[in-house]
């Protein structure tokens, strides 16, 4: 096979970038691969939009049927979103014998497992790499690279809109609105950048990361999302006075084959390696019981570095297709999925209240940590906002979620804590 033809649903940021590498990077994947990839078909919505790279306008269409129930497509690369409708194409594609590449993370959280066992079924590949932290490989990383180790935790920086949210409040002191909708000028935020802000798109691929890295299939359901709205200034101050960044960070953790998914707001400390991540840019740190700690640092998304990814897949798919082994991407996997409970489930925490600010007040509030038995690493107290008020902000130490929700709930019942302001996940301090 000289030729391998490919069908590229959707020509937008992603598209467009993987059309110009197709163009600019044509003689090295002739080299590497020993065969041309030609685009025959491109699905699109508008045919009559202008696009910016030089295209066949013969190429465009409307009609899916066009791509999936083409005989000369031999690879349909999905670039255009979406979750129900492309789901669809992408199986009747897969019954087509067609082989995938996406980089649809929305998609793959849904539907993946179903897919990939589709893919096996038709002996096609299905790789989405670009799905997860765009232009840093870290599919094949966990899937070929670390493939000989035991994966124990994988925490990570994966949604550029909030990490480029979080460091411009944190370094310039610019208010949230003003910097989302930056963001979404730069391209960087999801067509609804709630999605991005409230955790779900860092939730969907920590748990495409977290069932590669544990070979396990977990559900959205199973992941603990919290995303960034809610946090202030002052928690970003409070944690700074105290050595702190806060990041919206991924964490999937396996002990015992039980496994943890969560994303939420969490303080690291400022020289941790996740601290100094900045703007867009994306990390992934995976520790694994032989190789230990390694961290993969990259752009997280744009039209380029994604671009790359898929055309990195695309290369792959065809290196199968000429050996003669596509149709593996789907592994059984090796784990019953087993969640931790709250009791299980431990880490530091920072907590900021509101109290009276009267003798025995900081006693009442000690009292119900000795009663859960958490104790403290750092504490701060400062005057409050108001007259006879202060904030009182500390950092405790490793404690079970139960521990630290027990002792929130009995806080609350205090008629000295007027309110519980805020509270975070600690990380990077073992
Ligand atoms: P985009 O700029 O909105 O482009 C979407 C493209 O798909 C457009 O060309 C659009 O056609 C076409 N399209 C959408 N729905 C269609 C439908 N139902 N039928 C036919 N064509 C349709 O999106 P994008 O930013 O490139 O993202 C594409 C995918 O990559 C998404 O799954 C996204 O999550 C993922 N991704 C994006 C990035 C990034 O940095 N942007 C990074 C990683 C992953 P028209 O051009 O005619 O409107
Ligand atoms: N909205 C996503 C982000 C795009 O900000 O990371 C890449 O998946």
């Amino acid at each position: 096979m000289n030729t391998i033809k490919i069908g590229l649903c959707g020509l937008g940021t992603v598209g467009t970038g993987v059309v110009r590498v197709l163009q600019d990077h044509q003689e090295r994947i002739r080299h590497k691969l020993g065969c041309e990839i030609e685009i025959v078909k491109i699905l699109v919505n508008d045919l009559a939009k202008p696009r910016d790279v030089i295209i066949d306008r013969k190429w465009l269409t409307d009609n899916p049927d066009e791509l999936v129930n083409n005989q000369d497509i031999d690879v349909i690369v999905e670039v255009m979103g979406g979750i129900e409708q492309t789901n669809q194409l992408l199986e009747q594609a897969l019954n087509q014998k067609k082989h995938i590449v996406t980089a649809n993370k929305d998609l793959m959280a849904v539907y993946g497992q179903k897919l990939l066992r589709l893919a096996k079924e038709n002996h096609c590949d299905i790789l989405y790499d670009a799905s997860i932290a765009g232009g840093i490989p870290i599919v094949r990383t966990l899937v070929d690279g670390l493939a000989s180790d035991h994966i124990q935790k994988v925490m990570g920086i994966v949604n550029g809109t909030t990490n480029y949210i979080m460091t411009k409040m944190t370094d310039e002191g610019l208010p949230y609105k003003e910097v989302l909708q930056e963001a979404q000028e730069l391209g960087f935020a999801e067509a609804d950048p709630s999605s991005d802000v409230d955790g779900l798109d860092a939730a969907r691929k920590m748990l495409l990361l977290a069932n590669l890295a544990f070979k396990m299939e977990l559900n959205l359901d199973d992941v603990d999302v919290k995303g960034i709205r809610h946090i202030t200034s002052d928690d970003i101050n409070f944690a700074k006075s105290l050595g702190y960044t806060i990041k919206l960070i991924g964490i999937a953790s396996m002990d015992d084959h039980k496994t943890e998914v969560a994303v939420e707001p969490t303080l690291l400390p400022q020289d941790h390696p996740l601290a100094l991540v900045k703007n867009e840019y994306n990390a992934v740190y995976v520790h694994g019981e032989a190789v230990g700690e390694t961290m993969f640092y990259g752009p997280g998304a744009g039209s380029l570095p994604t671009a790359t990814a898929v055309v990195s897949d695309l290369m792959e798919v065809v290196r199968n297709i000429r050996l003669g082994i596509s149709g593996n991407t789907y592994i059984d996997p090796q784990y019953e999925r087993q969640l931790k409970t709250d009791s299980e489930k431990y880490s530091r925490h920072f907590i900021r209240l509101d109290v009276e600010d009267q003798a025995g007040a900081f006693q009442e509030i000690t009292n119900v940590f000795t009663t859960n038995q958490v104790s403290f690493a750092k504490i701060l107290q400062l005057p409050g906002d108001k007259d006879g008020r202060a904030e009182i902000v500390m950092i405790t130490h490793k404690i079970s979620q139960e521990q630290l929700l027990k002792s929130l709930q009995a806080l609350g019942e205090l008629a000295v804590v007027e309110r519980l302001i805020s509270h975070y996940r600690v990380e990077g301090e073992e």
